[in-house]
């Protein structure tokens, strides 16, 4: 059984003084919440006011948005692994549609990344996903591939059990356009097949797939019962603690 996993990557969204309210207001709604990991990755600056309100909590989890893949040095503007295991991050979001369109993050990139992430102890939230270009061109499959493979080379089937894939179709990211079920069910099959071909059968069952792009408590509940949806990766609605405690409640026994 994979454990549900759902995340709030709150962009460059919420000050200090935001987080500290958020997570006052959250954490009253998901108090009897059991059964599902809880992971929020807010910006750098909010990292260590959340880490010390969360204290080791079990129930929720400290991500990061990003990182760099050298350990400390002459990297103006970056953040390594080690600092943010200083403060008990746990997960690090990876090679976000974003980071690779707005900051021209490539696969090549990203995997030096994830080889520096699971040794230092962060899991990877991988995401991944075509554009609309490309799924309109009917090529959304050999993207997922090309992109599973360039950004996993060289991942031991031992770490991945420590890796999340998110599947998130460019097209649906803060379009409030989400993929139907059936589409999201597809690409998911697809991911893990690819990685079963990079491990072996059992490794690929155990690895949790997010799906991620306008998610909502209004569709979370369809998406997350699919067979091999095993969590969401929530923008736009996890910066309202209501609603990103009601679809971590969808997930519960999904
Ligand atoms: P969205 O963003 O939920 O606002 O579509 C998802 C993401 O970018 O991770």
């Amino acid at each position: 059984m994979r454990k549900k996993i759902i995340a709030a990557n709150w962009k460059m969204n919420m000050t200090v003084a935001e987080t500290v309210s958020y997570l006052e207001n959250f954490r009253s709604h998901v108090d009897e919440v059991n059964g599902v990991e809880i992971v929020i990755a807010p910006p750098f600056t909010a990292i260590a006011k959340l880490s010390e309100i969360l204290g080791g909590s079990q129930k929720i989890r400290l991500g990061a948005q990003n990182m760099y893949f050298e350990m400390s040095g002459a990297f103006t503007g970056e953040i390594s692994p080690a600092m943010l295991r200083e403060l008990f991050v746990r997960y690090v979001i990876l090679g976000h549609s974003e980071r690779r369109q707005v900051f021209g993050e490539t696969d090549a990139l990203i995997n030096k990344k994830v080889l520096v992430a699971l040794p230092s102890g962060l899991r990877p939230i991988l995401c991944v996903g075509e554009t609309l270009e490309e799924r309109d061109a009917g090529r959304e499959k050999d993207v997922l591939e090309t992109q599973l493979r360039g950004s996993l080379a060289g991942v031991t089937p031992a770490q991945m059990n420590d890796v999340v894939i998110a599947y998130e179709p460019v097209w649906a990211i803060g379009t409030g356009r989400n993929a139907t079920p059936e589409q999201a069910q597809d690409a998911h099959a697809h991911v893990r097949a690819v990685l079963a071909e990079l491990t072996d059968a059992s490794t690929a069952a155990k690895v949790r797939i997010q799906y991620g792009g306008s998610v909502k408590p209004a569709n979370a509940a369809t998406l997350l019962s699919q067979p091999d949806i095993d969590g969401a990766l929530v923008g736009g609605a996890s910066l309202e603690p209501l609603a990103f405690s009601e679809i971590v409640k969808a997930a519960v026994e999904k």
